[in-house]
């Protein structure tokens, strides 16, 4: 028999997690899902719990049998509704881990809405889950109140988004999903036209000519939240599809793109965390990051800054070291000051290890113990004048541990010590996530060399300004160009990145030159920008943020996965959707597409 089970008199009053001492002795209802089922004996509690909460509904059989009755079938998971007298509980059952643990509602009416089956997993915090049987089940995964406080801050950064940019006068404008492929950045996901056979829409990797064009079309000031998708290899903080808070302004330079984004930041830390930013925020070059932190997207939330000998070397009886810096190459360290004695020889060696992954030929060390006993790797080939000049130069104690990389090349040394960088501060836990060290990294190289293609291409995209000095360089030395781009950095990670765009026909034109366009691949992929151009086009420029990264950092996690409602896994599908999959033979059919390798074999 299909017993009644719509909500008709039984509709909520309160949230269950809202309920409080204040409201003692009113009559409520509550609305949710069997958290916990406690028996007692004689007497029943259900814990029941909505967005808001968990609370205690209590069935007393020697008050109302037949509904005890009712209670005792319910079981997790079940939806119900209760209703009764909120009472305060006894001071002995007061539970203060529950922000609802001072009061119980004594029930006097019981609605089973819905059964459940036992579910995969029990929704519960404190309990492991595999990711695999979480993201097929994800719905029951975002049930746990973890999930539903990670989805509940993500909307209040995108509200504080919205409601800032719109205070300073951005207007919120969609751009099309369906667009354009276009090369440069990473690989495109495809949609194929069905009218036109053999062509191809490309889903957005970002709004970037969109939003140009929307200055161009005199809209000012413009932001977005939107959906940005990339076919590229997924990491902890890379989804094939992801959110941007995005942003563009007209007649700014540099300064005001970075003002209105330091409010914003201020803003959200502040209405989110109630966090306070302190304004400024700290920049520092691309080229400065790079020597300091060994990285352009430093973390300085702790020190064991990089130092430069290589002068020192080039003088010094180490051939490794002196002959690296003769020919060019360069010499660094960190001090690992006050950690000598956490880095016994085997774990050295396993550092040694860590950063030949970064390409590092090897990893020198000296180490001097709390006594002022010295070990070292190479200090026996150096006069005492030469270890004391180096000493002298990493401020180097008693108790500290200096380790040396020498490289021909200075950004393999660098980024080598910056990844070991990181890797000592995991290791001796420096590391606080609840410490927000936001700063901006300005002039980016204009271009990287990318070995794939065996040319340089935009370190950021081809749109973005040379610094203005810089552009005689774009005909001498392009490598040396610097870009009027910068990103935003968060503990470590890319929080968003940006530029001032080219905003003269005549200079892009040249920059797609410098990518190795030829004038007509040029025309063809970027035609309509470069004649936009030409009919009035404002300086202009701005920034995306990953609003994903950004809650990630702000709930404290390590995956953007735990911000997302539905993401994808490693290889990029869906375990609860199950896709990508296979399509009926009728719709490639209206696609005019045959597929050389079936679904299934690859
Ligand atoms: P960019 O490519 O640097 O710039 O992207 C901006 C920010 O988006 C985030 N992000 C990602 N987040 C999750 N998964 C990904 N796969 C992913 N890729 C990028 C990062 C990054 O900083 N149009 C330009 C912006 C501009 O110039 O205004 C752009 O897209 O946090
Ligand atoms: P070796 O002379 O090969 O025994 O090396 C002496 C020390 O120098 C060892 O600790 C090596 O790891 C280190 N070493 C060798 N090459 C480099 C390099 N390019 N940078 C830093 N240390 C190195």
């Amino acid at each position: 028999m299909i017993q009644e089970t719509s909500l008709l008199g039984m509709k909520r009053t309160h949230m269950c997690g809202d309920l409080r001492l204040a409201d003692a002795g009113q009559q409520v209802t509550v609305n949710g899902w069997v958290d916990r089922v406690r028996d007692n004996g004689g007497v029943l509690f259900l814990l029941v719990r909505d967005r808001a909460g968990i609370v205690q509904c209590t069935f007393d059989k020697s008050v109302d049998a037949a509904l005890f009755d009712i209670a005792f079938t319910c079981r997790t998971e079940f939806v119900v509704a209760v209703r009764g007298q909120l009472a305060a509980r006894d001071a002995a059952a007061v539970n203060p881990k529950m922000p609802t643990g001072e009061v119980e509602i004594i029930a006097s009416d019981l609605r089973i809405l819905s059964k459940a089956e036992t579910t995969p997993f029990e929704i519960d915090d404190s309990k492991e889950v595999g990711d695999q049987v979480r993201l097929k089940y994800r719905y029951l995964d975002l049930r746990r109140p973890m999930m539903q406080k990670n989805l509940m801050l993500r909307h209040r950064v995108t509200q504080a988004a919205r409601n800032y940019f719109d205070e300073q006068g951005f207007l919120e404008i969609e751009t099309p999903m369906l667009t354009k492929s276009t090369p440069e950045g990473a690989r495109d996901y495809l949609v194929p036209s069905r009218v036109h056979p053999g062509s191809f829409y490309a889903l957005p990797q970002s709004p970037q000519q969109y939003k140009q064009l929307l200055m161009l079309a005199g809209m000012d000031r413009y932001m977005q939240i939107t959906r940005c998708f990339r076919d590229e290899d997924l990491r902890a903080d890379r989804q094939p599809e992801f959110t941007q808070i995005d942003l563009e302004m007209s007649f700014v330079d540099q300064e005001d793109v970075i003002a209105v984004n330091e409010g914003f930041l201020q803003r959200v830390f502040k209405e989110v965390l109630d966090v306070d930013i302190a304004l400024p925020l700290p920049r520092i070059t691309w080229q400065q990051a790079m020597d300091k932190y060994g990285s352009d997207k430093p973390d300085t939330r702790f020190g064991l800054e990089i130092c430069d000998i290589t002068d020192l070397a080039a003088q010094c009886s180490f051939k490794v070291f002196q002959q690296t810096a003769a020919n060019g190459g360069t010499v660094r360290l960190i001090n690992a000051a006050g950690f000598a004695g956490k880095f016994p020889r085997k774990e050295i060696d396993k550092l040694g290890e860590f950063v030949k992954t970064y390409r590092a030929k090897g990893l020198a060390w000296l180490k001097l113990a709390d006594d002022g006993a010295m070990t070292s790797s190479f200090a026996k080939f150096l006069s005492q004048e030469e270890l004391d000049q180096i000493k002298a130069r990493a401020g180097m104690q008693p108790g500290d541990l200096l380790f040396v990389i020498a490289d021909a090349d200075w950004e393999t040394a660098a980024t080598a010590l910056g990844a070991l960088r990181c890797e000592l501060a995991k290791r001796l836990d420096l590391i606080r996530k609840d410490d927000y060290k936001l700063l901006w990294v300005t002039e980016f190289p204009q271009f990287e060399y990318s070995e794939e293609e065996d040319r340089l291409v935009a370190k950021h995209h081809p749109f973005t300004a040379p610094m203005d000095e810089d552009i005689p360089l774009l005909d001498t030395n392009p490598k040396a160009v610097r870009a009027q781009a910068y990103d935003i950095i968060l503990n470590g990670c890319e929080l968003g990145g940006g530029s001032i765009r080219i905003h003269d026909p005549a200079l892009q034109t040249k920059m797609f030159q410098a990518l190795g366009f030829t004038e007509q691949k040029a025309q063809e992929q970027f035609g309509h920008l470069i004649t936009a151009f030409s009919y009035g086009a404002p300086p202009h420029g701005g920034l995306a943020y990953g609003l994903d990264r950004l809650c990630m950092l702000m709930a404290g996690l390590d995956s953007i996965r735990d911000v997302i409602a539905f993401p994808k896994v490693q290889n990029a599908s869906d375990l609860m959707m199950q896709c990508p999959s296979p399509v009926e033979q009728k719709q490639l059919d209206e696609l005019g597409i045959a597929l050389a390798h079936p679904a299934g074999e690859s």
